[in-house]
């Protein structure tokens, strides 16, 4: 039997991507298991969801570092205590170094909820709604030295409605990336993503520039 892959979820709020990673390991659905949890920020939800679950969490509290550096070095050493097979960014509001993302290259994945390129950053919705876009939505992908920049994996498209709020577009951008997460994070731990002359590819074929698109919602 072959060694069970290990994901490490790096968070600072409330964890309901975790929660749904979580939900797909525990009915096989990831392609591995969730072997650690860690968290920034002092009283984020994802800890409590971590633990009551079992699974184990450490807090490196940014606040207590003098240097962007000196943290991401401690958060790189507590994640390599379980030599994951992926990085999981599941909420995790830091922007982290150029050496960090070397580390763990290739197998570092961030969850955005805007159809990148559209809308690094902050407050997706909001300006999703300010250009009067048709659809909004969420895009998985893995990480490089760029903001929200790395190469797409699999995006989900909403149709924004006449009375959507941020708030509203939120909630079902939220829905989504409940659904892409798992279904990614399962394909680059069953081997299905590759990297090839830097090319991202999937099943040995490129994948589109802004990723593959979910059907699960149109
Ligand atoms: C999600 O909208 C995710 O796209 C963004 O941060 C939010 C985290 O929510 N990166 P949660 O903590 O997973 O509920």
């Amino acid at each position: 039997m072959s060694i069970p892959k290990r994901i490490a979820v790096l968070l600072s709020g409330r964890g309901s991507n975790f929660q749904s990673l979580l939900k797909a390991s525990h009915a096989d659905l990831l392609g591995g298991n969730i072997s650690l949890v860690v968290a920034n920020r002092p009283g984020a939800g994802g800890l409590d969801i971590a633990q009551n679950a079992g699974i184990e969490t450490a807090l490196i509290d940014h606040q207590t570092y003098a240097s962007r550096g000196a943290f991401d070095r401690d958060l790189a050493a507590a994640i390599e205590t379980v030599s994951p097979d992926l990085v999981v960014l599941a909420g995790f509001m830091r922007i982290l170094t150029p050496d960090f993302v070397a580390r763990f290259e290739n197998r570092l994945m961030n969850i955005h909820p805007s159809l990148l390129p559209l809308y690094p950053g902050l407050n997706t919705h909001q300006r999703a709604l300010d250009n009067g876009d048709s659809h909004a939505g969420a895009t998985v992908h893995y990480v490089n030295g760029e903001l929200d920049g790395g190469p797409p994996v699999l995006q989900a498209r909403v149709a924004v409605g006449e009375d959507d709020s941020a708030e509203t577009l939120a909630a079902k951008v939220l829905a989504v990336e409940h659904q892409i997460y798992p279904e990614a994070v399962n394909w680059h731990l069953t081997g299905r993503l590759s990297f090839e002359d830097g090319v991202l590819h999937k099943d040995r074929q490129p994948v589109p520039l802004t990723g593959y698109l979910w059907d699960g919602n149109e």
